[in-house]
């Protein structure tokens, strides 16, 4: 899917290191990190009536990316979260809303890879946009498989949300000129890993799978699906699922704070039919409706 722009999005206010600063002014230096180098780690946070769904988790998640990059002086989580709060209220924004947090190692006294050229600290960028999910929810998506495999650890840790998204831009890149919605990828033994942007769950027979996470990003939906499906009696088996697999399933969604969750109805011209007698994705997704505002909490 294009996202389209949303002239809400025409006057925001953006965070960038300490200042709120209209849209049009809202630059960081030539030498900060993430230009140099895509050094840099990032957060996807969705804004609901109720709060920021599953806050802590996220900025969990962004803290333990900065220390296995080994950032120096990271922003304590109250820093971070005072400054998405400064910049919620500035923009006047309650719901409806995706943030995306990015975590810089910082400006660099010089250009060059060397973390030790960074003498000024980390740098903060809290990017709130009017956003809708933004999948056909309701209709689902076309994917295809793509030939760029998904970091395993052996390469680049799928643990660390970093911003050098090259493989999964290219993957993207495949699935547009194919002209379908999104890429799944695979890991460097040919296993199903995710989708370019959002993690992958399949049913067959009732039983709800998704890959190990080892080649996809542990995402924070990810886990919550899982939680909330184990808690109704719906234990999700975390496995090694080969393609053949899930052309075959009843089901198969995607999941992502970005989106939420969004069914895939074909892969690679195979259509997904369901052939047994129950939706077990719309039991989860009303499951994910019901119980997400008790997870949602302001910064
Ligand atoms: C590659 C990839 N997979 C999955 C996800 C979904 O993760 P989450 O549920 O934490 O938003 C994202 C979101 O940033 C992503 O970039």
């Amino acid at each position: 899917m294009l996202q389209k722009f949303d002239t809400r999005n025409e006057n925001l206010y953006i965070f960038v290191n300490g200042q709120i600063l209209p849209r049009n002014e809202a630059k960081i230096s030539v030498f900060d990190s993430v230009v140099q180098g895509g050094d840099a780690v990032w957060e996807g946070l969705r804004l609901y009536k109720s709060g920021i769904a599953l806050l802590d988790r996220h900025l969990d998640r962004l803290q333990e990316s900065a220390k296995a990059l080994m950032f120096e002086h990271v922003l304590t989580t109250e820093e971070i979260k005072n400054a998405i709060r400064m910049t919620l209220e500035k923009n006047n924004m309650t719901e409806d809303v995706h943030i995306r947090l990015t975590l810089t190692r910082g400006e660099k006294i010089t250009s060059g890879m060397d973390p030790r050229l960074n003498n000024k600290g980390c740098g903060l960028i809290v990017l709130a946009e009017w956003k809708p999910p933004v999948y056909d929810n309701e209709n689902g998506i076309k994917i295809i498989s793509s030939a760029i495999r998904r970091n395993s650890p052996q390469f680049l840790d799928s643990k660390i949300h970093h911003n050098n998204l090259l493989n999964n831009i290219l993957a993207k890149i495949q699935a547009n000129v194919a002209g379908k919605d999104a890429a799944l990828m695979l890991d460097d033994r040919g296993f199903v890993a995710e989708l370019n942007d959002t993690n992958i769950f399949m049913i067959k027979n009732g039983r709800l799978s998704t890959p190990h996470a080892t080649a996809c990003l542990p995402g924070i939906t990810r886990d919550f699906i899982i939680e909330i499906s184990k808690n109704h009696g719906l234990e999700c088996e975390v496995r090694d699922i080969s393609l053949t697999e899930l052309y075959n399933a009843d089901e198969v969604f995607c999941t992502g704070t970005m989106g939420e969750l969004t069914p895939i109805n074909e892969i690679d011209g195979r259509s997904i039919v369901n052939t047994s007698s129950t939706n077990i994705m719309k039991i989860i997704n009303s499951l994910f409706r019901e119980k997400i505002s008790a997870y949602c909490s302001m910064p």
